[in-house]
Parts: C-alpha cells; sequence; structure tokens
C-alpha cells in the first residue's frame, strides 16, 4: 500500500501585524464589529517589495527543515496561490530558484481558498502514480494586494502568510496500520463565480483588479458545502465524525468554522481555530493552523485529522489525515 505521510510542516507570517483597531484608523470599520462577526482580531500584512514566492520560500524552508531534509529531496513543489508574484512564470518555479533546486519540476495551483487542500490532494495523487516520491506542499498569499483599502465589506477580513508541508512516499508493511493520507473529496461549482472573484486578469482588463463579494451569500453556501465534503473524505475511509481527533478548517470566518463544526457534531475542542490572529489567509489558512496546532502540541503521531476548505468559484474540498 502506497501512502503519502506528512513528514514536516512549517509556516511564515510578514512581521508587520495590523489590529482592527489600527485599521479602524484609515477604514470606516470597528474592532467591536470584526470581532462580532467574523472573529478577526489583527492580520499579518507583507512588506512592500516581501512577494508571495518569499513568504512561500519561508514555509517551505520551515517544513523541510521541520521534516530533516533539504531541497535535494524534494522533487516536486506545488505552491497554491491565488496571488503568484507575476502572470507567469508559476510561482512555485520561483520558489524552486529560491531554494536553489534545478532538478523536479513545479507548478501552481489555483483554487483561491481551496488550493492547499486541492494542492495535498493532487501531490497525493502524484504520488501514488509514482511521479514523485517527496513533494513541498505550500499555501502562500499575499492576499493583501488584491484588497480594495476603502471597501469596508472585505478589506478588514482577508490577511498574508505562508504554509507547508513534506509529503513523502512510504510503503506500508501487511498489517501495517494505516497512515497518511486516506480519503479526499473535491468539488466545485463554476455557477456561483461571481459570487466571490476578483475584477480583473490578464483576458479581462489586463488589470489585477479587486476582490468582490457578496458576503451573505457566501456565508449561505458555505456550511452546507463544507459538511458535504466532510462526510465524502469520511465515507470514503469508513471512519465516522467520532473518530476525528481533529478539524483544520479553512479560516475564513469564526462563526462559519462554528457553524460547521456544530453541524458535524464536533466539540469546539477539536476545532483549530487561528482566524483571529490571521484572518483570511485564503490558501495559506490551513496550513498555517496545521502549523500551529502541531507547533503547541495538539496534533500528534496517530491522530486522525480532517483538512477542510471553501471558497471561489466556488470551489471546496476536505483531506482526511492519519498522522
Ligand atoms: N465594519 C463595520 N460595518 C460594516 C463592515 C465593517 N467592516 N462591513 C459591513 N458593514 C456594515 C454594512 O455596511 C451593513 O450596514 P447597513 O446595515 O447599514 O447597510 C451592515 O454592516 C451589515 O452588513 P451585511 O453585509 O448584511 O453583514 P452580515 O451580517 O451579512 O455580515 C459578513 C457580513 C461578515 C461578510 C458575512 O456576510 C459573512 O461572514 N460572510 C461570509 C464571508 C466570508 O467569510 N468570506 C471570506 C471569503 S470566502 C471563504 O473563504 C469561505
Amino acid at each position: 500500500r502506497t501512502r503519502s505521510v506528512i513528514r514536516g510542516v512549517g509556516s511564515y507570517l510578514p512581521a508587520n501585524v495590523v489590529s482592527n483597531a489600527e485599521l479602524a484608523k484609515t477604514v470606516d470599520t470597528s474592532d467591536e464589529w470584526i470581532q462580532q462577526r467574523v472573529g478577526i482580531k489583527q492580520r499579518h500584512i507583507a512588506a512592500e517589495g516581501e512577494f508571495t514566492s518569499d513568504l512561500a520560500v519561508a514555509a517551505g524552508r520551515a517544513a523541510l527543515e521541520n521534516a530533516g531534509l533539504t531541497p535535494d529531496d524534494i522533487d516536486l513543489i506545488i505552491v497554491a496561490t491565488t496571488t503568484p508574484d507575476y502572470t507567469f512564470p508559476a510561482a512555485a518555479t520561483l520558489v524552486q530558484m529560491k531554494l536553489g533546486m534545478s532538478h523536479g519540476f513545479a507548478f501552481d495551483i489555483q483554487a483561491v481558498c481551496s488550493g492547499f487542500v486541492y494542492a495535498v490532494t493532487t501531490a497525493d495523487s502524484y504520488i501514488k502514480n509514482g511521479l514523485a516520491n517527496r513533494v513541498l506542499v505550500i499555501g502562500a498569499e499575499t492576499f493583501s494586494r488584491l484588497l480594495d483599502w476603502t471597501d469596508r465589506t472585505t478589506c478588514v477580513l482577508f490577511g498574508d502568510g505562508a504554509g507547508a508541508v513534506v509529503l513523502e512516499r512510504v510503503e506500508l508493511a501487511e498489517g501495517e496500520p494505516e497512515r497518511g493520507i486516506i480519503a479526499s473529496a473535491l468539488r466545485s461549482d463554476g455557477k456561483h463565480w461571481d459570487k466571490l472573484y476578483v475584477d480583473g486578469g490578464p483576458s479581462t482588463t489586463g488589470t489585477t483588479g479587486h476582490v468582490h463579494m457578496q458576503g451573505p451569500e457566501v456565508f449561505r453556501h458555505a456550511v452546507g458545502k463544507i459538511t458535504d465534503v466532510v462526510y465524502s473524505a469520511l465515507e470514503k475511509s469508513g471512519h465516522t465524525v467520532a473518530d476525528l481527533d481533529w478539524f483544520v478548517p479553512h479560516q475564513a470566518n469564526r462563526r462559519i468554522i462554528e457553524g460547521a463544526g456544530a453541524k458535524l457534531g464536533l466539540p469546539p475542542e477539536k476545532v483549530v481555530m487561528t482566524v483571529e490572529q490571521h484572518a483570511n489567509t485564503s490558501a495559506a489558512s490551513v496550513p498555517l493552523a496545521l502549523s500551529v496546532a502541531v507547533a503547541d502540541g495538539r496534533i500528534k503521531p496517530g491522530d486522525l485529522v480532517m483538512l477542510e476548505a471553501m471558497g471561489g468559484g466556488f470551489t471546496w474540498g476536505a483531506s482526511l489525515i492519519r498522522w
């Protein structure tokens, strides 16, 4: 049995922290409104000249160090991002260069907030198909660059950051307990594209554009889609919600996370929540949350962990992992 196991985890957050109170100096909002509606207290914002590939490299190096590996040991880099440095080449090839790697291959995945779950699932398929042995999977965003800082309905929600894992091929021996990625489920439905999108791009306006969101519509779809895909991954694996040790959801919004947790019947203490500190970092949010829960000792070897995300497209997905 070929399995993809997580050998290392790492993350990076830009040094500049912007609190709600600080934001309220230039945006018509308040700490109270933001905390009450979405549960965010602060966000990290990348410095001028600090690009998505820089955040990705820092998180990637941390994950490699955590795994006890070097770039020489990696044969594929996948970066999940919505905010690549350039329209092309892929941020992943810039990460490859900055890591001093000229072997192997690298590409980006664009599934917005679901990007990391899509990337982990893609890496798992490449490993199982024999195309790669060790994959550096990174979620990295400078989402602040897509924000209209005069639009209070969106600019308060997001932040910048990066998280990464090293996935490694392992052949499980006869009778050896299940480990690594057990089951995944991915979904999208493009008819919802304009509920959450950026109004620019190379083929339309030739500009980068800004985030537009029908907030209540996103909220209305989120909990149902999240729970559907979690049940789908569980069903494929033969596990139930009661078997889960940890739920590591996309960190968009405390009310969405709590709503999904309650609908699944998960006790709140099994739900990893970092939205308060990081805000919504899109493709970086799941690996950032994972890094926090691994570093503080909550997620331990043998634990059953459900990753989940939902975002623009809409895209959504879940991945069940035996740590
Ligand atoms: N500060 C103060 N007031 C604000 C702000 C703000 N930052 N933003 C909006 N308001 C005001 C509105 O103008 C409105 O005022 P009005 O009643 O005078 O017109 C009022 O607050 C209520 O606005 P609504 O949009 O109805 O607020 P709602 O209660 O729906 O909350 C929110 C908005 C928080 C965006 C909610 O819809 C939501 O959580 N949606 C999910 C969005 C989300 O999480 N997106 C993340 C990306 S998607 C993903 O990653 C899954």
